[in-house]
């Protein structure tokens, strides 16, 4: 912890760097003297991204990978490991949204969603486990959705993976108490990307994704368990937790279920 309590965040491993969030968040992230490991399927925008964080001072290693991929992970965590020396974040950032409307159920969608969203993460994160614990320090971050909070109809498959992130990180967080490696989950409302700009329907508190990023970097110094926003959203998801169904089908009927 620095001197202000704040962990320390100059060895940064993040997913889903290629776009939106991930993009958004790396260079909000980025300070002189940072190093970067950037990780998606899409070399070309890691590199574009390499070399603006490059300009601010900071060392960019491009990683490209499918997040699915266990075996690739592994490596590539190895490798940012031994070039950088250490790890004090995992943004675990890479996710899908589930495209479909008007349709029934589709498995093989249901098995993509999970494989992206939820083994993704854990490929992301498991790698750093033991290397954090054996260091005391570290911070261990998932991008959930409030969709996790109630499933969302028209987004079932991602609402479930979304809940079984933020599952999955507070068992973490649980899990590694007392040994100062923390784990935590920011759950956006909607925030305009290109996975959002793809959305027909409306989108309330649509927030910027700078705006965003900057949020959940403040949110990730303050070590928060779960981190909602914008902040209407937080109201909001309390009412989708706790509301009754007639009350989020309603919420949700222009979303085409
Ligand atoms: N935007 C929102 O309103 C919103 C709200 C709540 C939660 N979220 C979550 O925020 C995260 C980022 O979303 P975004 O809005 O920034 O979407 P985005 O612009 O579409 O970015 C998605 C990122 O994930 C990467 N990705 C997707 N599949 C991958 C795979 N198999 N392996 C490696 N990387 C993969 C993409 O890179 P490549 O295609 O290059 O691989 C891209 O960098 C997601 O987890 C999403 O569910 C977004």
């Amino acid at each position: 912890m620095s001197s202000q309590g704040r962990p320390p965040l100059d060895r940064i491993f993040l997913t889903g760097a290629s776009s939106g969030i991930g993009r958004g968040l790396a260079l909000a992230l980025a300070r002189p003297g940072r190093a970067f490991g950037l990780v998606a399927r899409r070399a070309p925008l890691l590199e574009d991204l390499a070399r603006e964080l490059e300009a601010r001072g900071c060392r960019a290693l491009v990683m490209p990978a499918d997040v699915r991929d266990t075996d690739r992970m592994v490596e590539i965590a190895g490798t940012f490991l031994d070039e950088v020396g250490g790890i004090d974040l995992v943004i675990a950032n890479a996710g899908i949204g589930e495209g479909r409307r008007n349709a029934p159920i589709d498995p093989r969608r249901v098995a993509e969603v999970l494989a992206v969203n939820v083994i993704g993460v854990a490929n992301s994160v498991s790698p750093f486990v033991t290397p954090m614990r054996n260091q005391g320090s570290g911070t261990l971050v998932a991008v959930g959705s409030v969709a996790g909070f109630r499933a969302l109809p028209g987004s079932v498959s991602y609402s479930a993976s979304k809940a079984c992130v933020a599952t999955l990180m507070d068992g973490l967080r649980m899990e590694l108490h007392g040994t100062g490696v923390h784990a935590m989950t920011l759950c956006p409302g909607f925030i305009r990307t290109p996975l959002t700009d793809k959305n027909e329907f409306s989108m309330p508190f649509l927030m910027d994704c700078d705006r965003a990023c900057r949020a959940m970097v403040e949110a990730i110094e303050r070590r928060k368990d779960t981190y909602v926003l914008p902040w209407q959203m937080r109201v909001g998801s309390a009412l989708l937790r706790h509301g009754p169904e007639w009350f989020v089908r309603r919420a949700t009927a222009r979303r085409g279920a």
